[in-house]
C-alpha cells in the first residue's frame, strides 16, 4: 500500500504483514520452522516444544501447534502486549514470563537461560531457536522476497526491521538471488546491540535484542539505522492521523528510518517499507496518551501533536 504524501521526490509503500493468519510477518517464520523441523525428524511423539518470543512468533506457533497436535511453551517477558498474551492463551500454549533484566537492560539472555535450564533438564523439550534456525531466514527468502517481487516488482530501497535478523537476512539473501540492484536498510532500535551499539532500555517489542543474534551476518551489502523509540511513536501517529493506518511500534520505526534517509534517496524511487504487524495490540502503549508520556515524556506526544497538526487538511 503507497503512502502518498509521506515522503516528497519519491514514493513510500508498505508490505501489511499484520494481514497473515495470526496477525503478523511472523506466520511465515513459525510455519517454516515447524515444517522443517517435523521433516527433520525433531517433533516426535510425547515431545513439547519450547521457544522464545517477544510475543508474535508466540501467536503465530500457538497457532499451528493447535492445528498440528503440538504441545508449546512460549517464553516472554514484561514488554509483551497484554493482548497477545490472551490471544497465545487462547490459542492453548503455556506461557512463561521472566520478569529479571539481563546484563544488557533487557530480557533476551533471562528467556535464553530459561530455556536452557528447561532443555537441560526434560530431553522431550525441543527448542525451535528463532535466533539461530535457518529456517527462519529462509522463510523470508522464498516468501517474503517472492512476496515483492511478484506483487510489487524491485523496489529501488528496502527497509526492514531487525529483531532476531530473520526478514533482514532473508532479504538480503533473496533479493541477491534473483539478482535484484535493491537498496537494504537494516532497522534497529537505539538500545539494541545487534548493529555493535551500547545496550540500552527499550519499551517496544519485536525489534532490538539484548545480545546479538545468530542469524545475523553483516556482509556489508547494506546500510544500517538505529531509531530512537520516540520517532517510532511520532511516526506510528502520524501515519493512523494522516493515512488511516493503525501500525504496530516496529513499523513505526521501520517509517522513521526511511524519513531519516530521505536526502539520499533520489528522486522517483520506489521505496518499500515492511510493517511486520498491525497497530491494535498497542492501543495502551505507543497509542495511549499517558502511556506514551509516562515513557518518552511530554515532548514525545506534543511533538506528535505538533505534526499531526501540521499535516490535517485545510
Ligand atoms: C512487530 C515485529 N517487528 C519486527 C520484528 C523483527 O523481525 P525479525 O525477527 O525477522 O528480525 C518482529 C519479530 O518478532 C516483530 O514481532
Amino acid at each position: 500500500m503507497e503512502l502518498p504524501g509521506f515522503t516528497t521526490g519519491f514514493s513510500t509503500y508498505v508490505k501489511i504483514e499484520g494481514l497473515n493468519p495470526a496477525g503478523s510477518i511472523k506466520m511465515k517464520t513459525a510455519r517454516e520452522m515447524i515444517l522443517d523441523a517435523e521433516a527433520k525428524g525433531r517433533i516426535t511423539p510425547g515431545c513439547e516444544l519450547i521457544e522464545s518470543t517477544s510475543g508474535n512468533l508466540g501467536v503465530a506457533l500457538a497457532a499451528i501447534c493447535a492445528a498440528r497436535g503440538h504441545r508449546i511453551t512460549l517464553v516472554t517477558d514484561p514488554n509483551v502486549n497484554a493482548r497477545t498474551l490472551r490471544f497465545i492463551k487462547a490459542l492453548g500454549a503455556d506461557v512463561v514470563i521472566v520478569d529479571e533484566r539481563d546484563r544488557a537492560g533487557g530480557y533476551l539472555a533471562t528467556r535464553i537461560d530459561y530455556i536452557r535450564r528447561r532443555t537441560a533438564a526434560d530431553p522431550r523439550l525441543v527448542w525451535l531457536n528463532q535466533y539461530a534456525n535457518p529456517a527462519n531466514a529462509a522463510a523470508h527468502c522464498t516468501h517474503t522476497v517472492g512476496e515483492i517481487l511478484a506483487g510489487f516488482g524491485t523496489p529501488d530501497w528496502l527497509f526492514v526491521g531487525t529483531g532476531t535478523a530473520g526478514t533482514l537476512m532473508g532479504c538480503v539473501r533473496g533479493l541477491r538471488e534473483a539478482g535484484a540492484a535493491t537498496r537494504i536498510v537494516a532497522v534497529d532500535a537505539v538500545g539494541s546491540v545487534t548493529f555493535g551499539a551500547r545496550p540500552g532500555r527499550r519499551w517496544i517489542p519485536g525489534i532490538g535484542t539484548s545480545r546479538v543474534p545468530e542469524t545475523y551476518v553483516d556482509d556489508g551489502s547494506f546500510h544500517k539505522l538505529l531509531v530512537d523509540e520516540r520517532d517510532a511513536v511520532r511516526t506510528c501517529r502520524r501515519v493512523a492521523r494522516e493515512h488511516g493506518l493503525l501500525l504496530g511500534g516496529s513499523s513505526g520505526s521501520t517509517l522513521a528510518a526511511v524519513d531519516a534517509f530521505s536526502d539520499r534517496i533520489a528522486p522517483g524511487s520506489r521505496v518499500l517499507a515492511i510493517s511486520p504487524d498491525m497497530g491494535e495490540g498497542y492501543l495502551d502503549t505507543v497509542y495511549d496518551d499517558d502511556w506514551v508520556t509516562e515513557h518518552f515524556g511530554a515532548d514525545t506526544l506534543a511533538a506528535a501533536e505538533r505534526r499531526e497538526a501540521a499535516y490535517l487538511p485545510g
